[in-house]
């Protein structure tokens, strides 16, 4: 089956080792971002290094949807005619954000203050994922929203005068945080947002970029409500989760080295960096000169011999996407990996956590679930079927993991590979994986 048609499952044999140089895809949260903002804005805004994911394709129709003039000139190039501030429209139907969490909840907060009302949801994983988290701290701010039990489907009332608010997020999350700087714009007075440890920044950077006027210092960003945005140029970077994959390939098996270019590196963004130097990992940063809002690199990884760790809680929401994988390099490793703090795997687009666990128990690698992580003892892998619970990550970690296995992986359930990362099969072959879809 070609990388464009939909796979329903990868069989992924041992392979010896990965090499050469590639390209990933552009980056998820900063496309789904440039699309929000660019709606918004005055004047057009031009998206190059798009990532045409089926996420982003969502959060693309949904503002077509809200009354959004935007052109595709080819698969990665995108022009978004902005409505301006005050000029999204309602959407008679459903907006249908699939598998999206960014989507879902950046939109939440978007369309919280508008005139119209609005229904968002999602596929099945997505109407399982907690949506309070948003609701709640929009309500706060004047916002009338229903969920479903705390899930999608999500209704805002439109119409709602919202009021700035002074919120102290209770988990790290920069999807929350997002979605109340955009509902922010549409409030009267300030609003701040205070997190417990630091998320992604990329809403911060690139409103910025708009001209929204905000100040962020000691985990805290404010900004005023009703300033326009004005449309600017975006270049995506490589999405440094997508990357992942391929830079814990690389230290397993890259003896002659993996180059991956043109990967974004904000620092919110590259905690698995850390961890796996802390492991005695062979990485090398080559960062090229700054020019957009995002600092972007070529990333160098050399194969070589990784310990257990006690992964630093602070780095958690710093590589809070990378763990499915980061606990492939764990099996890889010798002695014991240790990773707490973590609870916020349980609800991502699977319980990540508990998925991994089962997986790893498959391949012969001793672990133990706990109730915020996962504690592993490094070992000898055999090859096994592995339900991917329709998780992208989960998917693409055990197709990382043929490099280290005895035997193949059979991996079921992988066409939400396509949310985040279309190609995937083809770049994995070309680095070296043995992996037929
Ligand atoms: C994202 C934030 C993270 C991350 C998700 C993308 C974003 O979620 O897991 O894949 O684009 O803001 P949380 O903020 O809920 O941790």
């Amino acid at each position: 089956m070609s990388s464009t048609t939909t796979a329903r499952r990868y069989i992924v044999r041992p392979a010896a080792s990965v090499q050469g140089e590639l390209r990933v895809p552009g980056d998820k949260s900063i496309s789904h971002r440039a699309l929000m903002l660019g709606g918004i804005a005055d004047g057009p805004t031009s998206i190059s290094g798009f990532l045409a994911s089926e996420d982003c394709l969502a959060t693309l129709a949904a503002l077509g949807a809200l009354g959004v003039r935007i052109e595709r000139r080819q698969e990665t190039l995108v022009r978004v005619h902005g409505a301006g501030r005050d000029g999204l429209t309602g959407s008679a139907g459903l907006l249908d954000m699939g598998n999206a969490g960014t989507a879902i909840r950046l939109l939440m907060g978007l369309l919280a203050g508008q005139r119209f009302d609005s229904t968002l949801s999602g596929d099945a994983s997505l109407q399982r994922r907690p949506m309070e988290r948003v609701a709640a701290p929009l309500r706060a701010m004047g916002a009338r929203i229903d969920t479903q039990a705390g899930r999608a489907p999500v209704h805002i009332h439109g119409g709602a005068a919202l009021q700035g608010i002074d919120y102290a997020l209770p988990m790290a999350s920069a999807q929350v945080k997002s979605a109340l700087l955009l509902a922010a714009l549409y409030a009267q007075g300030v609003s701040s947002v205070s997190e417990p440890a630091p998320t992604r920044d990329h809403t911060e950077r690139m409103l910025r970029g708009f001209g929204v006027q905000l100040t962020s210092a000691a985990g805290r960003v404010s900004l005023a409500g009703g300033q326009r945005l004005t449309g600017c140029d975006i270049a995506v970077p490589g999405d440094f989760s997508s990357a992942a994959f391929f830079i814990v390939a690389g230290c397993l098996a890259a003896r002659q080295g993996l180059t991956i270019r043109d990967v974004g590196v904000n620092p919110t963004r590259t905690g698995l960096l850390s961890m796996l130097r802390l492991m005695g990992a062979d990485i090398e940063v080559q960062p090229h000169a700054a020019s957009g809002a995002e600092p972007v690199a070529d990333i160098h990884v050399r194969a070589g011999a990784l310990r257990g760790i006690r992964v630093p809680e602070a780095l958690v929401p710093l590589a809070i996407d990378e763990f499915p994988v980061f606990f492939i390099a764990a099996a890889a490793a010798s002695g014991e990996t240790v990773v707490t703090g973590a609870a916020e795997l349980r609800v991502k687009e699977s319980d990540r956590l508990a998925a991994m666990a089962a997986g790893l128990a498959t391949l012969g690698i001793e672990c133990e679930l706990l109730p915020d992580g996962l504690r592993l003892q490094g070992g000898a892998m055999r090859g096994g079927r592995i339900d991917s619970h329709g998780d992208h990550r989960i998917a693409m970690a055990f197709a990382v993991a043929s490099l280290i296995a005895s035997g193949p992986i059979e991996i079921e359930d992988v066409a939400n590979v396509a949310t985040s990362f279309p190609g995937f099969p083809r770049l994995a072959r070309a680095a070296g994986l043995a992996l037929e879809d």
